[in-house]
């Protein structure tokens, strides 16, 4: 198809302005993405739930390609795969201020059966590119594989959405994330590219409950999403009475909090047609153990702002436990993404806690997660 003499102009103010075109939304194929992640190189067909193909045009200095980008996440981790038309290095930077200045970029390679993954950053406009940690960050690729076939290079990797460091982007669930890719025809990563490059949007997903999956849930999932709704109750009346006991602004913070998470349960309760044990009036539990557990530690953190502090950081850890035990027995992939979204937030409420013990100059040691979990989530 010829384009009007309009229609290039345009496009001529668009890269030499240097902005980034509109995404193309019927690019992006969707998918259930029921298959389980594994970084092996092999892109599965129901291992990512979004896909799409950039394509940069030949031009001058450019042979001219297409890059595949595969995605899926979860409320922690990005995991991410790149099948570019090349046997050189391929690579996609997240939100680029202009040009390439500012991306946090993730470059892979694969020389014989060898795939590397560097984790990098573009100081300037058109680079230089260093290494995260050569500029006092951090390599934070946790698992990476790649092959090369058929004259594509494919790379499958897995990030923290937030990983902490300064020269990585922090990423957050339904962000849509402004990226730039690219490709050379060799493997140096000093090389320019000269096959494709280009830009594109990339919506990272969002919803707890994905629309998209019909499935039902096996006897014991149907349990752990009850009880786990129900242990988010407890939490949310827990801490209201703390609050108003302590007046202090955390427990009014985490108790909006926990109502969320109640919220996210209820999402599954509603999608896969349970029902729920008991209503929501405050205070009111059907779970015998959970009543237990609310009655005693409602007693002890009445006794002093620091005893309010400690019950809650305990919950927490309780909370970790049971949702960690529930993901182990879980399949359907709808009640493992808010599973792990609600184990991100016990992680990120125990952490608050413990902060706040450490603040009244009071250090607490876990007494339900291990040490080194501990360690873990704190230090996160
Ligand atoms: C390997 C060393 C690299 C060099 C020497 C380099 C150099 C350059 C130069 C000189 C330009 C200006 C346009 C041109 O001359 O064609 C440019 C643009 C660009 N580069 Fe790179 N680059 C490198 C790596 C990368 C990587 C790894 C990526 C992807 C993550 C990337 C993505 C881009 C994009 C998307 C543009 C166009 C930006 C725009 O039009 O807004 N570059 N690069």
């Amino acid at each position: 198809m010829r384009e009007s003499p309009a229609a290039l102009l345009i496009g001529l103010l668009v890269l030499l302005s240097g902005c980034v075109e509109p995404p193309e939304e019927e690019r992006i194929s969707e998918r259930v993405a029921s298959e389980a992640w594994a970084a092996d190189g092999i892109v599965g067909e129901n291992e990512y739930s979004r896909t799409m193909v950039l394509i940069g045009p030949s031009r001058s200095g450019y042979s001219g390609g297409e890059m595949e980008i595969s995605w899926r996440n979860d409320q922690e981790h990005l995991y991410m795969a790149m099948k570019g038309r090349t046997e050189g290095w391929i690579s996609i930077g997240f939100e680029p201020l202009e040009w390439m200045k500012d991306a946090d970029m993730i470059m892979g390679t694969v020389e014989g059966e060898r795939a590397t993954v560097l984790d990098l950053y573009s100081t300037g406009r058109y680079g230089p590119h260093e290494d995260d940690a050569f500029l006092g960050g951090t390599y934070d690729i946790l698992e990476f594989a790649g092959s090369e076939r058929d004259g594509y290079t494919t790379i499958e990797l897995k990030r923290r959405l937030d990983t902490g460091d300064v020269f990585d982007e922090a990423l957050e669930p339904g962000q849509s994330v402004s990226v730039i890719w690219a490709m050379a025809d060799q493997d140096g990563r000093d090389l320019k590219h000269d096959v494709a490059y280009g830009e594109a949007i990339l919506p990272l997903i969002q919803d707890q409950v994905s629309g998209t999956i019909a499935a039902t849930l096996s006897p014991r999932e149907e349990e752990g999403v009850l009880f786990i709704w129900e242990e988010e109750k407890v939490a949310r009346d827990l801490y209201a009475e703390l609050y108003r006991e302590t007046e202090m602004a955390v427990f009014l913070d985490l108790a909006r909090s926990e109502q969320s998470h109640m919220d996210q349960a209820k999402a599954l309760v509603d999608k896969y047609h349970l029902v729920l044990p008991v209503g929501d009036e405050p205070g009111s539990f059907s779970n015998q153990p959970l009543i237990d557990l609310y009655d005693e530690l409602l007693v002890q953190g009445m006794r002093s702002q620091e005893e309010a502090l400690k019950v809650a950081a305990a919950f927490e850890e309780i909370s970790i436990m049971d949702l960690e035990r529930e993901l182990e027995v879980a399949e359907n992939e709808d009640v493992r993404v808010v599973f792990q979204g609600l184990l991100a937030g016990s992680r990120k409420h125990l952490r608050s806690y413990v902060r706040d013990l450490e603040e009244m100059g009071i250090m607490y040691a876990p007494q339900y997660i291990s040490e080194k979990e501990f360690e873990d989530v704190v230090g996160d």
